[in-house]
């Protein structure tokens, strides 16, 4: 699933290499606090650190894989990235606007380039409203378009999925929960988007049902050439759909590169973790295989009170090679053998 050329700066490497072009999605330093509900009046509330620094960079028609634990992170990344949350601290910089900079009025212009499909093809799509309602929605705050456009355009998006121009007559219970996420596909369509950010996508659905999904949603970034944020719990899934891959670990990224090469050779040791967890299919040969799910393994991020803190390396605790640097200075993403970025002090 490759369009664009890899652009972390530190991850290109060759000396044929092309200029690296601006990437279209650059975020820094990302960090997302939530305030949860103080347990005495006493107490100052506690806060989870949900996003702790994350920097991660894509080009424009990239695939990139986040995978992680159940609570590292992911949505919370997926939902910073397309504004639907405001970050406590860093940068979500798209195609060279900083999106928390923007006024209103050019955030919602922004937005028609980022789209967003959710897991749950029940839940995701408003039952009152008919097909076209559904997939014509993102445009509405953009008043790009007249009636007869609209209806044009949603009749190009269900093409796109595979349903017919007659389907926008219909409600979303009608359809099957494949043929809603396609609906939730075209939606993510309608504004002509550079990137599409999936959070858990194809999760939901059957196994025999996600590989179409996901087939569609390659045949897809062919002929259109947009991009993919793809969070998945799945690393099959993810080994077969994307170009590069970030792993996250309690709020951070700690190892980053092309996907094959992760998978294949993890640097990290918590990458060597998690694959260690799963039988992790060679995605060209076995493209339908699904590995098992990684939630409910490891530590969910806890509250932190103020003044109570981690050890710096946040897989000190369950890490074997850990030594005591660990516990006192923070890893950053380094570059380490085979081209991918690596934040531990042990590789
Ligand atoms: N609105 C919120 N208020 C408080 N805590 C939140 C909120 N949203 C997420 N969290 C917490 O932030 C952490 C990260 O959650 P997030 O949903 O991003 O994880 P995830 O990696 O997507 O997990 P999963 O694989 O289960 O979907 C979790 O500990 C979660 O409980
Ligand atoms: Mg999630």
């Amino acid at each position: 699933m490759s369009a664009a050329p890899s652009l972390s700066p530190s991850t290109a490497g060759t000396p044929a290499a092309p200029l690296q072009p601006v990437p279209l999605l650059q975020i820094e330093g990302l960090v997302r606090e939530y305030r949860l509900p103080r347990e005495s009046l006493f107490q100052a509330p506690p806060v989870l650190r949900a996003l702790d620094g994350v920097d991660l960079q894509m080009a424009a028609g990239e695939s990139v894989g986040i995978v992680g634990e159940s609570g590292c992170g992911k949505s919370t990344l997926a939902r910073t990235v397309v504004a639907l949350e405001s970050p406590s601290a860093g940068r979500v910089i798209f195609d060279g606007d900083d999106l928390f900079k923007l006024g209103r009025r050019d955030l919602l212009a922004r937005r028609r380039d980022l789209q967003m499909v959710f897991q749950d093809p029940y839940g995701s799509l408003d039952p009152r409203h008919k097909v076209e309602r559904v997939v014509a929605e993102p445009m509405e705050g953009l008043k790009t378009a007249g009636m007869a456009e609209r209806a044009e355009r949603v009749a190009e998006a269900l093409a796109q999925v595979g349903l017919r121009p007659a389907d926008a007559d219909r409600y979303p219970h009608e359809f099957s929960g494949g043929q809603r996420q396609r609906i939730a596909i075209a939606r993510a369509l309608i504004t002509r988007p550079r990137l599409i950010v999936a959070d858990e996508a194809v999760s939901a659905l059957d196994v025999s049902v996600q590989s179409q999904v996901l087939n569609l949603m390659m045949d897809l970034q062919a002929a259109v050439g947009m991009g993919y944020l793809f969070i998945s719990h799945d690393l099959g899934v993810v080994g077969h759909v994307t170009d590069r891959v970030a792993v996250m670990y309690l709020g951070r990224v700690v190892e980053t590169g092309r996907t094959a090469e992760i998978f294949h050779n993890p640097a990290h040791p918590y990458t060597r973790t998690l694959l260690a967890a799963v039988p992790v299919p060679d995605p060209a040969r076995s493209r339908r295989r699904r590995a098992r799910k990684t939630a409910d393994q490891g530590p969910a991020l806890t509250p932190q009170a103020s003044g109570q803190s981690r050890p710096a390396c946040a897989f000190m605790p369950r890490c074997g090679r850990a030594t005591d640097i660990c516990g006192t200075r923070r890893p950053e993403l380094r570059p380490v053998d085979g081209g991918r970025l690596a934040a531990c002090h042990h590789v």
